[in-house]
């Protein structure tokens, strides 16, 4: 099945976005999958259930009996009250039995390019895998960071097979569309009610029409940035799993391409009959990801640039499919 002879595999935060595209793909490969279930119920047929809590001191003694590989998804995001718990108490339970256990062959641990800072501050070259950690404001990024942190001690101090893949925003569902056009349901970031400025503007918001927002830097050029769509993402972890080459390393797991606002903004307007509106944002500062690493050494191949995420978030809405909620903002 793979380079690792990786078998059973625990998977933490399997009914989130990313957990919900991965389960099925894990199952389908062959993997025995047991997934922790905490607050909402994990959908997937063939997997072994697990219920708990990570920031269990006791659960991952049982949780990683007879496993060969963990999948760590599980987080709380921008939650003051919770994240050292959930986030850095939870990975460090999970890291700390798979070292002690010695059976654990492979832990993937969910990054984030939140731990660089996307575009909270200006980046001299395109973000890869050596640069810096500067996590953006707030508890989520930084726990990131901490994250990354106890991962990268873990390999140094007890040589533990670990593998970080650093996600970009991941992209499901109609998720795009609530970013980008005005009406609710709407989140991510920068958010565009909070940007407007002139009447104009405002009255999208206060008659509560619809439109697809430009974010602009102060003399007209787009913004630009890198997102990833959940196909693209199972993917990179599907790679991931077994592959030796992948042991101690991390990886950007982002789509093929950056997008420019100015393309998405267009190519909405035009598919969803919308009219564009300009959002002028001194802070946001253009990033893209260099993702040569991933694709040399996981032969990591995205599909989705920014064309297709915005397709298949029509696609979405026409089928009118009901969202799952969301439960941070990006
Ligand atoms: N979604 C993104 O855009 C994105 C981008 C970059 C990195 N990531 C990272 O990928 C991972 C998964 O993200 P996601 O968007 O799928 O998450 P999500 O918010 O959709 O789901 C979080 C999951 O964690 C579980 N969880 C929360 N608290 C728990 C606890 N105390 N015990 C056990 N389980 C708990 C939830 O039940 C849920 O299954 C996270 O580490 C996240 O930081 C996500």
């Amino acid at each position: 099945m793979n380079g690792m002879k990786i078998k059973n595999i625990f998977i933490t935060g399997a009914s989130g976005k990313i957990g919900r595209g991965l389960l099925p793909e894990l199952v389908s490969a062959g993997y025995h999958v047991r997934a922790l279930e905490f607050e909402e119920p994990v959908e997937g047929k063939n997997v072994e259930i697990m219920k708990g809590d990570v920031r269990d001191p006791q659960l991952a003694k049982r949780a990683l009996l007879d496993m060969d590989a963990v999948i760590h998804l599980a987080s709380c995001k921008e939650n003051r009250e919770l994240f050292m718990e959930t986030n850095i108490h939870g990975t460090f339970y999970l890291l700390d039995e798979s070292k002690n256990c010695g059976h654990i062959k492979q832990f993937i641990q969910a990054g984030s390019d939140a731990r660089a800072g996307i575009f909270f501050y200006p980046h001299p070259y395109p973000i890869d895998e050596t640069y810096p950690h500067s996590a953006y404001p707030g508890y989520y990024a930084f726990s990131k960071v901490l994250e990354e942190v106890m991962c990268e001690q873990y390999i140094i101090q007890y040589k533990l097979p670990i593998t970080i893949l650093r996600f970009s925003w991941v992209h499901d569902e109609d998720d795009f569309l609530c970013h980008i056009t005005l009406r609710e349901p709407n989140f991510g970031v920068p958010i565009w009610k909070e940007l407007a400025k002139s009447p104009e503007q405002k009255s999208y918001f206060e008659k509560n029409i619809d439109g697809v927002a430009k974010l602009v830097h102060p003399g007209g050029k787009p913004g630009i940035r890198h997102i990833v769509s959940i196909k693209d993402a199972v993917q990179g972890v599907l790679l991931a799993i077994g592959n030796p080459s992948a042991i101690g390393q991390a990886f950007t797991i982002t789509g093929p391409s950056p997008f420019s606002y100015g393309f998405a903004a267009e190519h909405i307007a035009k598919k969803l009959n919308l009219p564009i509106v300009e959002f002028e944002d001194d802070k946001f500062y253009d990033f893209t990801h260099n993702i040569a690493k991933s694709r040399s050494i996981l032969g990591y191949d995205p599909k989705y640039d920014i064309a297709k995420i915005i397709d298949d978030a029509i696609e979405f809405r026409k089928s009118e499919k009901k969202r799952h909620p969301v439960k941070y903002i990006g």
